[in-house]
């Protein structure tokens, strides 16, 4: 039997930065997730006695090397507790536009810890799940559930996620302002590692970034959508600051970036709720309403076109479904 899961990507409104326990993904803060509808992946997983090794198949493509190195890394997890020794076919098909710029690890971990977990013949709860897709990325912990979730710090039996309100009936919008479709420089694991050993003010962020938490819960009970957006900014600002102020320093923003970081302070000035958040990379997601899309539009017209743009809603949680193959 074969199981086919589908999780959506995730965007941080309080952000994971820096781990405590690196082989364990364990974060050093609390950090609080909107799932997205548009952005998910299908995993496919069934286990085979015949097989040599896992066999990784990514968008129709035999993938080989550090990729899927970790696919079965995360796999002999599963299969420690499935207790089971059979090597698995897993094919994944990615509906996240690697130009979003969104983490395609967060639903990619996700849906394969929902489809293979099933497949070794494993019936976890959701936290279970959450738990597990931990093991493969941080974000993944989150992108099991839809709506506003939180991922909580703790050890490998503590640290999971939880939804916060799976069924978000208010308008929020995530608009993706797409700069730089080229995969980063300095990925998330390197760039949390490097400003987690060496920037100045990590303490202070971490100090910072838990003190948030109440708050954004608040605004996301209240629907309050300047509070939240607030709140969001200035977290994703002081992550990137952080990284400027870190030994050697490393920036992820470009000029771009700050422009379109601009066009949403010249849109609050005009008493329209849009608020920036990045995230490992140079593009800008704008937290708003999709009343005010037009406008916004409007005015990022003068600085990208519109295929540079991509919006998404609150997306649902992880579903797993069965099938023969
Ligand atoms: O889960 P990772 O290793 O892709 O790290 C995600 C890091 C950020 O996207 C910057 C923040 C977050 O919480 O998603």
């Amino acid at each position: 039997m074969h199981y086919t899961a589908r999780a959506h990507t995730n965007i941080a409104l309080l952000k994971y930065w820096g781990k405590v326990d690196e082989a364990l993904i364990t974060p050093t803060t609390t950090s609080i997730s909107l799932t997205l509808d548009e952005f998910y992946t299908d995993t496919t997983v069934w286990f085979d006695k015949s097989l040599q090794s896992d066999q990784l198949i990514l968008d129709g493509e035999t993938i080989s090397g550090s990729a899927a190195q970790k696919v079965s890394r995360f796999l002999d997890v599963v299969r420690e507790m499935a207790d089971i020794n059979d090597k698995a076919y897993v094919v994944s098909n990615n509906h996240v536009p690697t130009a979003a710029g969104l983490a395609s690890s967060a639903s990619a971990f996700a849906a394969l810890a929902g489809a293979a977990s099933k497949a070794a013949g494993l019936n976890l709860s959701v936290t279970e799940l959450s738990r597990l897709a931990r093991h493969g990325s941080g974000s993944a912990t989150r992108s099991i559930f839809g709506g506003f979730a939180k991922w909580v710090p703790g050890d490998d039996r503590t640290s999971f996620a939880t939804p916060i309100f799976e069924k978000v009936d208010w308008p929020i919008q995530l608009l993706t302002v797409v700069i730089n479709d080229q995969p980063k420089k300095i990925g998330s694991r390197l760039g949390m590692q490097h400003a987690k050993n060496t920037a100045p003010f990590y303490d202070m962020w971490v100090r910072l970034a838990n003190s948030q938490v109440n708050d954004m819960i608040l605004a996301i009970q209240q629907h309050d959508i300047v509070k939240l957006g607030e709140l969001a900014e200035a977290n994703a600002l002081q992550m990137h600051a952080m990284n400027t102020t870190s030994v050697p320093s490393f920036n992820y923003l470009t000029d771009k970036s700050w422009q379109v970081i601009m066009i949403a302070q010249e849109l609050r000035e005009q008493g329209i709720p849009v608020y920036a958040t990045m995230d490992a990379g140079p593009n800008v997601k704008l937290i708003s309403r999709p009343e005010d899309t037009f406008i916004i539009k409007k005015e990022l017209a003068n600085i990208v076109t519109s295929s540079q743009i991509i919006i998404a809603s609150p997306g649902p949680g992880i579903k797993v479904t069965s099938g023969d193959k």
